[in-house]
């Protein structure tokens, strides 16, 4: 007889079972369910997103995977990377209650209580093979896929654009970090095959189809970043202090001759900042185009020029995030290839030929270690359809 639960009939690879087997280990019982929720590359539109911009993230096919089941007690999670975090009880948690990583699942059980009567308690266990502190959103990731499993617990659903607002208001609120909205949205709402074109001040998202000759690449410097850092929340600022100079609610509402004719009113830093959203804005606008044409000279012009604001202007580059830029472009398939996320250490995203994608990495990796003695790495990402459960 048959005696598999149906769930476990489709074997969905090595980090869903190892979600489920970590969880029968520490709850001696079987999850009821498990969840995906992927990391994100941006293609183009960096530091656009809290200024009403545009993005172009892709969900990938790197993420967390959790299983979980409800609890009769408190709230339990362990994950592979981190252990596990400070339980808590999702019903009553409140900011500052929970420090380590298990911030992130009380601040999702915290803002999901404005919005379903009861969020009740789960166990869970977590795996992940997003690096950490690469750029690549494992915040969101968790994020999203802890607000869906209190969702299942509960017997609740809310749409994915709305617990991508949940998940920010979780970062911002409870974890602390400033974040725009893109990669809780880019986690939550990805498709299978594309990135999404977004309107970060409608929140209106196109699926956008990749080329199936192009793969995109994602080259980890191994240099980690502190988005919670300081940095992060001065270039927030003088935005806002540019918008105020310009007379404008928010950058995306100013064009390049506004900023350059207000130059002499404003700080160096400030004008430099400014710059590079409103041109970043616009080649967010025109990689639209270059990619549904897949304009491999335009693509690689806009990638380029992209990297190179961020790095000149909004100055969120760094020595490793360089090196790994430069070594792209000169490494035969590259298309197009930048920075990628906040910035100051983490990941570069690449378009590459699909069918020299395997050599372009060897390459990379080998000049990037060489030049820098870090162990830098480059994987292959598929575009994924965001958190879901499976
Ligand atoms: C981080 C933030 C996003 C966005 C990017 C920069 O990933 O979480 O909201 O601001 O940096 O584009």
């Amino acid at each position: 007889m048959d005696t598999l639960h149906p769930m476990w009939k489709v074997k969905t690879g090595p980090m869903f079972d190892h979600a489920r087997d970590l969880y029968q280990d520490r709850f001696a019982a079987e999850p009821e369910w498990v969840i995906f929720a992927p990391g994100r590359v941006n293609l183009l539109g960096e530091h656009t997103d809290y200024n009403g911009g545009f993005v172009f993230p892709a969900a990938i096919d790197k993420g967390v995977w959790l299983a979980g089941g409800r609890a009769d007690g408190v709230t339990t999670l362990l994950s592979d990377q981190l252990g596990e975090g400070t339980a808590f009880d999702a019903r009553s948690v409140m900011p500052g209650d929970v420090k380590d990583w298990s911030k992130f699942g009380a601040g999702m059980a915290w803002v999901l209580r404005d919005f379903i009567n009861e969020v009740p308690n789960i166990n869970a266990t977590i795996t992940s093979n997003l690096p950490l502190g690469s750029g690549v959103s494992s915040s969101a990731a968790i994020e999203m896929a802890l607000g869906l499993a209190f969702l299942e617990a509960g017997g609740a659903s809310i749409p994915s654009k709305g617990l991508a607002i949940l998940g920010q208001r979780c970062e911002n609120l409870y974890v602390g970090v400033n974040c725009g909205i893109m990669d809780q949205m880019a986690s939550a709402c990805g498709v299978e095959g594309g990135a999404i074109f977004m309107d970060t001040r409608t929140l209106e998202i196109v699926p956008a189809s990749i080329p199936s000759d192009l793969a995109i690449v994602l080259l980890d410097t191994k240099k980690s970043r502190e988005l919670a850092g300081s940095a992060y929340n001065v270039r927030r600022a003088e935005c806002e202090e540019a918008c105020r100079i310009l007379g404008v609610p928010q950058l995306r509402d100013a064009t390049l001759e506004m900023v350059l004719s207000h130059k002499g009113a404003m700080l160096e830093n400030v004008f430099k900042r400014a710059k590079h959203v409103v041109t970043e804005n616009n080649r967010t606008l025109e990689f639209r185009t270059a990619l549904d044409e897949g304009n491999r000279e335009a693509i690689g012009a806009l990638m380029h020029g992209s990297h190179q604001s961020l790095r000149l202007d909004y100055e969120v580059s760094s020595a490793e995030l360089d090196a790994m830029a430069e070594t792209a472009w000169s490494t035969p398939g590259c298309v197009g290839a930048r920075m990628t996320g906040a910035g100051f250490g983490g990941s570069c995203v690449a378009l590459v030929e699909a069918d020299q994608a395997q050599a372009f990495c060897d390459e990379v990796v080998a000049r990037y270690v060489e030049q820098t003695g870090l162990p830098g790495s480059a994987l292959i990402c598929k575009p994924s359809a965001g958190a879901h459960r499976m």
